[in-house]
């Protein structure tokens, strides 16, 4: 009996260090539990390794090593690479998230119309952006501004951001390329310094910054 109890609480323990040492890192950044980021989410990368001997020296080398657009990870040590690659196989209850996709709908200057998967604005139309877009527009002024221009205008460093979405970048594309950055050509990575939502957010704004629908400069805000 004693001993069952202690072998649950070295368990417990095990998952809790494994989370503070995710959270810790940059992982949040890329990885979730029930959802691609830009890495797989857990619960397929736990899927995938089911039953495979050596599943957890595997994931625990990748996660030194880093793998295709994951970095390497020299931080850690070898007990903690392998305390979070056990706790990742362990992720196999959670099924994928459903969130309901909406549409929103809004009218361009040029009279055709959008629709967006997420609300620009508080009350179905302007001027007042959602508190997500306005938090958007503060990171992205705080820290793709240098490069990229302020209120999203095109910079001297960094490609128009807009002209990007304007031309076809998604959601998706947008968030690696702000995770992983490009290194050689100027593009920091932002992982473990920004979270999946800052980066959504950062793109909701931009993307009502490339449709000419969130105006330059401070937008008005649902906190104003
Ligand atoms: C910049 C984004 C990024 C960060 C940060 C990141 N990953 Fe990844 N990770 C990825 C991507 C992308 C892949 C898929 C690589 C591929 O298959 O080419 C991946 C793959 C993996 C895999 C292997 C999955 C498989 O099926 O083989 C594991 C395990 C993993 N990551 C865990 C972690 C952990 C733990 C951390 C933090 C210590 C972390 N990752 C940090 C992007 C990231
Ligand atoms: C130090 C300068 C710098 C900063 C700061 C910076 N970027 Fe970049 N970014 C670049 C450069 C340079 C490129 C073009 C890379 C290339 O040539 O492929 C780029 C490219 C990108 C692209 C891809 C655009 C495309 O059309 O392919 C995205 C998305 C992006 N940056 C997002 C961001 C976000 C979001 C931030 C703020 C969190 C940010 N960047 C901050 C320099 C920067």
């Amino acid at each position: 009996m004693r001993a069952l109890i202690f072998a649950a609480l070295a368990v417990a323990a095990l998952g809790q260090d494994a989370a503070k040492l995710i959270q810790a890192s940059d992982c949040s950044s890329c990885h979730a539990v029930d959802h691609r980021v830009v890495g797989p989410a857990y619960s397929e990368v736990a899927k995938r390794y089911s039953g495979q001997t050596d599943a957890s020296n595997k994931l625990a080398a990748k996660i030194r090593d880093g793998d295709g657009g994951m970095p390497a990870h020299p931080d850690l040590t070898d007990a903690q690479r392998t305390e979070i690659a056990k706790w990742i196989l362990a992720q196999t209850q959670s099924s994928p998230s459903q969130a309901e996709v909406q549409a929103y709908a809004y009218a361009l200057k040029d009279a055709t119309t959008v629709q967006l998967e997420f609300p620009l604005f508080v009350d179905g139309k302007g001027p007042k952006v959602t508190k997500d877009v306005f938090h958007g527009y503060q990171l992205y002024n705080s820290y793709c501004y240098r490069c990229h221009g302020t209120d999203a205008t095109g910079g001297q460093l960094g490609p128009d951001l807009r002209r990007s979405l304007a031309s076809g970048m998604k959601q998706q594309e947008f968030l690696s390329t702000a995770m992983t950055g490009r290194k050689e050509q100027g593009m920091p990575a932002w992982a473990g310094f920004l979270s999946e939502k800052d980066v959504v957010d950062v793109y909701q704004y931009v993307k009502g910054r490339s449709l000419d629908l969130v105006p330059s400069g401070r937008p008005a805000s649902e906190q104003d």
